[in-house]
C-alpha cells in the first residue's frame, strides 16, 4: 500500500524536499503502525529537512518529530487498534521516518494515549513546541516558582515554544515580559497576556555586566546565546530559568555570581528524550489545569504541499505561532 510523505533527499550536496508516494514497507520495523491525522512543524524539523546531519544522519528521509493519529495495527501490549494517540520526539523524525507522512511506525514505548478533553487536532497545536513549553513550566513550578514571586520572561516569544510559554504563564497568573525581535507583534503578545514587550536587540549584545538589576523571578528561554547570558544576570534571589533553545547562539557568557550570590537555578530541557511518564503528565495538564481555550487561535493549518515554504520561513526566524499539518 502507498502513502504520501514529504521526502528530503540529498542531490549533489544540496537537500531538496518533495512530496512522494512511498510504500508502507519503507517504514521501519517497529511494533505499532499509526495513521497520522495531524502533525506540526518545529525548528528541528526544518533542520532535518535542510540536511543538518546533527539531526538526521541518512537521507532520503521523512522529517516530522510530531504526530497525532489513530493506531491501525499493533503487535505490542499497551495499545489497541483504534486508540487515539500522540507521538513526539525520541528518534521519530530524526532517523526514524516521522510525522510528515500519512503513516508512521514506532515502538509503543514512544506513544502517549491522547487524554480525554484534548482533541488530536489540539494536541498538534501544542506539538513538541508546546510540550517543551510545558516541560519548562513543570520544572519551574516544581522548583517553587509562583506568580507572587514577581515578573517572569519568555524569550523567542513569537516562536512556537515562546508563544505557548507565554500563554501557559498567563493562564497560571504570572506577569510576563515578552522578549522579541518582532516588536510590531505587540498587540498579539498583549492579547496573549504579555505585560510588557522587550526588544531582543537590547539584550542581544555582549554581556552587559556579570550582575545586573534583578528584574526576573524566572523565565523560559528559547534562544540561548547573548540573550540568555544577559537574562541570567538579571534574575532576583532564588530565581530559576528553564532553557531549551539555541536560535540565538550555542554559547553562554556568564560568571558564577548569579548562581552563588542570588541562588539562581538554570534548568536544561530536552523534550525529545523526556521520560514517557513525564510526557503523559504534561499532556494530562494540557487537558485539565493548563487547558488553553485559545490554543487554536495562532495556528496556521496547512497540507503537506505547503510544508517546504513554511520550512524556509522557520529557518529564517520569520514564523509566528505554530504550523499544523492536516491530513485527509
Ligand atoms: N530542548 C528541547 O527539547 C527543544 C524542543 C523544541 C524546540 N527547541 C529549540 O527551541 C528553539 C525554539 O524553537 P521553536 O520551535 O519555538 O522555533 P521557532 O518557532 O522558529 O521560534 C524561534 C523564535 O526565536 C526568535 N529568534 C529567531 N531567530 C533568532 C535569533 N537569531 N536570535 C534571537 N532570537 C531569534 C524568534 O522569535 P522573536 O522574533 O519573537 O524573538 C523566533 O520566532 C529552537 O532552538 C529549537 O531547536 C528545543
Amino acid at each position: 500500500m502507498k502513502y504520501k510523505a514529504l521526502v528530503t533527499s540529498e542531490e549533489n550536496k544540496t537537500f531538496v524536499n518533495s512530496i512522494e508516494k512511498l510504500d508502507l514497507s519503507s517504514l521501519p520495523e517497529h511494533d505499532t503502525l499509526i495513521k497520522v491525522k495531524f502533525s506540526s512543524l518545529n525548528y528541528k524539523d526544518a533542520l532535518s529537512a535542510s540536511g543538518n546531519k546533527g539531526v538526521t544522519r541518512n537521507y532520503p528521509h521523512t522529517p516530522g518529530i510530531d504526530a497525532a493519529g489513530i493506531i491501525e495495527k499493533t503487535s505490542g501490549t499497551k495499545f489497541s487498534e483504534g486508540d487515539e494517540v500522540i507521538v513526539t520526539g525520541y528518534d521519530m523524525g530524526m532517523n526514524t521516518y516521522g510525522g510528515f507522512g500519512e503513516y508512521i511506525k514506532v515502538p509503543e514505548d514512544w506513544i502517549v494515549k491522547k487524554p480525554d478533553n484534548l482533541s488530536l487536532s489540539e494536541s498538534m497545536a501544542f506539538g513538541t513546541a508546546g510540550l517543551t513549553a510545558g516541560l519548562c513550566l513543570r520544572k519551574l513550578l516544581n522548583h517553587g516558582l509562583k506568580p507572587e514571586d514577581g515578573n517572569v520572561f519568555v524569550s523567542g516569544v513569537t516562536g512556537g515554544v515562546g508563544i505557548i510559554s507565554l500563554m501557559l504563564f498567563s493562564k497560571l497568573g504570572f506577569e510576563v515580559s515578552a522578549i522579541t525581535g518582532k516588536t510590531e507583534q505587540e498587540d498579539l503578545l498583549k492579547t496573549l497576556g504579555a505585560k510588557q514587550i522587550i526588544d531582543r536587540n537590547t539584550l542581544d549584545v555582549d554581556l552587559i555586566a556579570p550582575l545586573q538589576k534583578p528584574i526576573y523571578s524566572g523565565g523560559i528561554d528559547a534562544v540561548g546565546g547573548n540573550i540568555l547570558s544577559n537574562l541570567i544576570c538579571s534574575t532576583s534571589q532564588r530565581s530559576a530559568i528553564a532553557c531549551c533553545g539555541m536560535v540565538g547562539g550555542l554559547n553562554l557568557d556568564t560568571s558564577i555570581f548569579p548562581f552563588i550570590l542570588r541562588g539562581l537555578t538554570l534548568f536544561g530541557i530536552d523534550s525529545a528524550e523526556s521520560l514517557i511518564e513525564v510526557k503523559e503528565e504534561v499532556w494530562g495538564n494540557f487537558a485539565s489545569s493548563w487547558k488553553l481555550s485559545n490554543i487554536d487561535e495562532n495556528i496556521k493549518d496547512i497540507d503537506l504541499n505547503d510544508l517546504p515554504g513554511e520550512i524556509d520561513k522557520i529557518l529564517k526566524g520569520e514564523q509566528i505561532g505554530r504550523i499544523r499539518i492536516v491530513y485527509d
